[in-house]
């Protein structure tokens, strides 16, 4: 049998990913790309964790996502407010996007993905592994070399290494 061809993406599926980007780091960017490359329309949706003290507010995150993804089409970086779920509902979006890395997140992630299921049973949450080389990179991680004047270059896009000097230094 000959091997078909594959297809494009479907522009009539789009799929949020959600988080706090804080900030937005390379790995949550190959997430973004390899997202894409399944969904016609990825919506980054940039929310408030509750559990976290953010760095930067809410609009720098959207600015260095905007940023960072500039140029790439069907790609689309939003702020929102309250659930996931009902952002996704509201877009008409029937697929949430998390990465997974290591065995660390899938404690929590599989919390997450369960009561989103419970509250809006019509929208899936599609997990991907994170790429190898950013098994182990995370925000957390990100902010803390940088206040102590680590480098970060390689692990975030130029937007956002600069925004991290400005801040720390
Ligand atoms: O990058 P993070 O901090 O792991 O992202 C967490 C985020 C923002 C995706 C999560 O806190 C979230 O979905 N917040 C919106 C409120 C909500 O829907 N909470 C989860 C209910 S199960």
């Amino acid at each position: 049998m000959t091997p078909r061809a594959p297809s494009p993406p479907d522009a009539a599926l789009p799929a949020v990913y959600p988080g706090s980007f804080d900030p937005v780091h390379n790995g949550h960017l190959d997430i973004i790309g390899r997202a894409r490359r399944i969904f016609g329309r990825v919506i980054v949706g940039v929310a408030t964790n509750v559990d976290k003290q953010a760095m930067f507010s809410l609009g720098d995150r959207v600015a260095m996502l905007r940023a960072a993804t500039a140029g790439q089409e069907g790609v689309e970086v939003q702020a929102f407010e309250g659930l996931t779920v009902e952002f996704a509902a509201h877009l008409g979006a029937r697929v949430i996007i998390k990465g997974l890395r290591a065995v660390m997140d899938f404690e929590y992630e599989l919390k997450m993905a369960a009561m989103n299921k419970r509250l809006r049973p019509g929208i899936e949450t599609v997990f991907m592994m994170t790429s190898p080389e950013f098994a182990y990179l995370s925000s957390t991680l990100i902010r803390e070399v940088s206040r102590f004047g680590g480098s970060v270059t390689g692990l975030v896009p130029p937007p956002v290494e600069d925004r991290l000097i400005g801040k720390t230094r």
